[in-house]
């Protein structure tokens, strides 16, 4: 990326273009604009996770400030509404940190809010992340009144001792109450499992597939425990599964799922027919979003040029400045060189790839910017393409990083 402004670190120092900055010319030209999504960000959690380095704050003694995090919200989406004059929103994602800390109140009156500010599509998906605390699942019935039409619940293990080694702060019980309750208010919901936990063997992985699929969700993400840095896990790491263990491990989720008859369309996602998380398939189709909120990642087109956008992540200091009427810390533009990477890290992501002409449509970049590298992914037997569409073949999915790797920008 090549930063057009120095990333703010000082909030006087807050960047705020207008709507002309975005719209000059430049060398990219994008004949349409991809759909629109929007991610909100819900930062607090009752505690945080050893594991996770999501920008989440343990909400301690504190109450949450819900209403002038509302506000904040708010005033951002007004800030913003510039560079997204006239676009019609295909999805919305609220996510954490631990939304469904929010009351259903306060969910009812941002998704209103949204709604008096932005044209939806009729169907438009609107998702909301919940974990299975006791409180949060009294609530789900509530948040589908709001507005909300699909549930995700971070239920991650259905084992009582490998939910204790994650420091998660719900039990067995408590999961298979919340996603049962998610069944009955949502007609779509989605289960955040993790896998190679420590001390996690197969065994026990096939008993959590098992009791998860039992519940008949119509969506499941799957991750693999990553030890990200500057966790308390970085700092004390447990001791993990063998990479052959994992990989074992993901080759049994896949076959359990698939006997279930969900499809892993994406490299951690499993759906029914008919319910692909459309918030999702946004952005592994190089869609554009407007991130909202502590810490929120945006990304924009313009006919000339793609940007990025990250908001201050402090939520302190984001409701702060977002109530003062700046709270974008960076703002810039993907260089022209970078966007065939940025393109094909998220699209070969998908079981089903892209089509060519999207990548003209989402890039601005003729095909021949690719041209030379899907040669030589095909060479390697990583890609299967015909003239419209372009799929990672089975070996190039089980070598997706390899594969990636060759849409690099080269070495200055
Ligand atoms: C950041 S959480 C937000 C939703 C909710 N707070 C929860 O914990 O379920 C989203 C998902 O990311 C996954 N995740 C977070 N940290 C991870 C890690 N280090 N390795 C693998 N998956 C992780 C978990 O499955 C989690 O459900
Ligand atoms: S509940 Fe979710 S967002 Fe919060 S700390 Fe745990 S994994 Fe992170």
């Amino acid at each position: 990326m090549i930063p057009i402004t120095p990333a703010a670190t000082e909030p006087d120092q807050a960047m705020q273009h207008d709507i002309q900055h975005y719209m000059r010319p430049g060398t990219l030209q994008l004949t349409a604009l991809p759909p629109l999504s929007l991610y909100i960000h819900l930062p607090w959690c009752l505690k945080k996770c050893p594991y996770c380095d999501f920008n989440s704050h343990e909400m301690r003694a504190a109450e949450l400030p819900e209403q002038r995090y509302l506000d904040a919200l708010m005033a951002d989406l007004e800030a913003s509404l510039p560079l997204i004059w006239g676009r019609t929103v295909h999805s919305i994602f609220i996510g954490g940190g631990t939304p469904s800390l929010f009351s259903p109140e306060s969910i009812d009156w941002l998704l209103s809010g949204i709604r008096a500010r932005l044209k939806l599509e009729p169907n438009c998906e609107i998702t909301l992340e919940a974990n299975p605390g006791t409180f949060e699942k009294d609530r789900f019935k509530a948040f589908r009144s709001a507005g909300v039409t699909r549930l995700s619940v971070g239920v991650q293990s259905f084992n009582d001792d490998y939910l204790k080694t994650l420091g998660r702060v719900h039990d067995r019980a408590q999961a298979l109450a919340a996603v049962q309750e998610a069944a009955q208010a949502f007609d779509t919901f989605n289960l955040d499992i993790m896998y190679a936990l420590p001390g996690q063997t197969l065994a026990d992985l096939k008993q959590d597939m098992a009791t998860a699929l039992a519940l008949a969700p119509t969506h499941i993400s799957i991750y693999q425990l990553t030890i990200e840095p500057n966790t308390y896990f970085a700092k004390f790491p447990p001791v993990m599964p063998e990479d052959d263990t994992a990989y074992e491990m993901l080759d049994l989720v896949t076959d359990m799922t698939a006997a279930a008859g969900l499809y892993r369309y994406e490299v951690s996602a499993y759906a029914r027919d008919g319910h692909r998380c459309v918030h999702n398939l946004n952005y592994w189709q190089f869609g554009d979003y407007l991130g909202l909120g502590a810490g929120a990642h945006s990304k924009l087109s313009f006919a000339h040029r793609v940007m990025r956008q990250v908001r201050f992540r402090e939520p302190r200091l984001y409701m702060e400045q977002a109530l003062a009427g700046h709270c974008v810390a960076q703002d810039e533009e993907v260089g022209r060189a970078d966007l065939p990477f940025e393109f094909m890290l998220n699209a070969l992501r998908l079981k089903d790839g892209f089509a060519l002409k999207q990548f003209g449509e989402r890039t601005g970049l003729p095909i021949t910017a690719i041209q030379k590298a899907l040669d030589e992914a095909e060479r390697k037997g990583l890609i299967e393409r015909d003239f419209s569409r372009v799929k990672p073949s089975v070996r190039g999915y089980d070598f997706l990083n390899d594969l990636q790797a060759l849409f690099l920008p080269p070495h200055p």
